[in-house]
């Protein structure tokens, strides 16, 4: 079996999800439940026994050390971190306790639990660490894609915050000789995405008659990838990454901020057009910019293409459509997060699947 710890967030449940429906390793899944955490993400798992949820804290290392114990997994991947930049500019305390210290604890226990293995299990367990390429900083407009040699210069609290980490499994690795494997990715979108990020939020939004509000002057660059590409990146790295390599997962897709929100509203347009028969894109509102904005992020992503033959399989043109078109047809789940009913989930819907430490 696999330990996924924040698999009930927006990537790691994808990432449970795909897993399951493309293997029979059953996933342990260790998740704190903030407001991030979803368990409503994995409702079509209810029941299923290759799935084991427990409610807890990468940081907490007794929890840990009895999980390890109890289920002996073959593998490690640590999606589990606060994950929204602005939060992490308003209130960066949590992004050092989870990103850094819940690493450092999730990292101790693993070397632990890795050295006592016998020398077969030792040798094929892996530590599989997902970052962000946020943690290289910021890109002039003519700049190269950042490739993994890359200076890691973080900007934000939470692209510090996540830096620290990938040095901490960098030296687990270096020091210990903990088999670890990092992919930094660009940003992702998809089923399940939490509507503080841009995409869900401009289709909520949209959808609620409510403003659209674009940061700055809407030009900063992000490098797009469907959240299922991310996820089939990731089961390639675990699968035959070189331990200790770091690769770069991207999706070759550029674009401005200001023309994701043009066509997430021209989706809309043609999908549920308003009643008024008004075009959405009138809800735009250009609104005060993000303190120490990053202006560009692209990834250089021929690494993992050369070595482990993964490469994306969505166009942004079919991603976002998949994706819109998710959001159109899931307007309970949109419903419960927005009024916090979600939170509710373990108690109403998991009962005894769930398990508390
Ligand atoms: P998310 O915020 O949607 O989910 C994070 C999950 O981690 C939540 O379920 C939350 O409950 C859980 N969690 C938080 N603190 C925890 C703790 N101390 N112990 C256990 N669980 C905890 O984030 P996401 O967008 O799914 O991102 C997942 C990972 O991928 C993060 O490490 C993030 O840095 C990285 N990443 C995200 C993107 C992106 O575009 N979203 C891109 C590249 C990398
Ligand atoms: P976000 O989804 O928060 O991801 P990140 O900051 O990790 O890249 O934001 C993506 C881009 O969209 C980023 O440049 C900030 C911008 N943005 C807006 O313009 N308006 C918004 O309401 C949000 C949430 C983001």
């Amino acid at each position: 079996m696999i330990l996924v710890t924040g698999g009930a967030g927006f990537i790691g449940s994808n990432f449970v999800l795909d897993w399951l429906a493309a293997s029979d390793e059953p996933v342990l899944n260790l998740d704190k439940l903030t407001y991030a955490g979803n368990l409503a993400n994995l409702a079509a798992l209810q029941g299923d026994a290759r799935h084991r949820f427990v409610q807890g804290d990468i940081g907490d290392r007794a929890l840990l050390e009895r999980l390890l114990a109890e289920h002996r997994p073959r593998a490690i991947v640590n999606f589990a971190a606060e994950s929204h930049v602005d939060r992490s500019i308003h209130g960066p305390e949590d992004f050092i306790q989870t990103n850094v210290l819940g690493t450092f604890r999730l990292l101790e226990a693993a070397r632990h639990y890795w050295s006592a293995l016998p020398a077969t299990e030792k040798e094929a367990f892996r530590f599989l660490h997902v970052s962000t390429d946020e943690v290289y900083g910021t890109l002039a407009p003519q700049d190269p894609a950042f490739a993994e040699d890359h200076k890691v210069e973080p900007n934000s609290p939470y692209s510090a915050s996540k830096a620290a980490s990938d040095h901490l499994v960098r030296a687990w690795h270096h020091t210990y000789g903990l088999p670890v494997l990092t992919t930094n990715c660009s940003n992702n979108y998809g089923p399940y995405h939490f509507p503080e990020k841009l995409i869900p939020l401009m289709i909520v939004n949209a959808l609620a008659g409510k403003p659209l509000p674009v940061y700055g002057d809407g030009m900063q660059v992000r490098d797009w990838l469907y959240v299922k590409d991310h996820c089939s990146a990731i089961r390639r790295v675990l699968a035959a990454g070189r331990p200790g390599e770091t690769y770069n997962v991207g999706g070759w897709n550029e674009k401005p901020n200001i023309d994701i929100v043009r066509t997430v509203c021209a989706l809309l347009d043609e999908l549920r057009p308003r009643a008024d028969g008004q075009p959405y894109a009138q809800q735009i509102t250009y609104v005060k910019d993000r303190p120490g904005h990053d202006r560009r992020y692209a990834i250089d992503a021929r690494k993992i293409e050369r070595e482990l033959g993964w490469k994306p399989q969505e166009t942004f043109e079919t991603g976002i459509r998949k994706t819109v078109r998710w959001y159109l047809d899931h307007p309970d789940w949109v419903a419960q997060v927005q009024s916090g009913a979600y939170r509710d989930w373990v108690a109403t819907h998991y009962g005894a699947a769930v398990t508390s430490p």
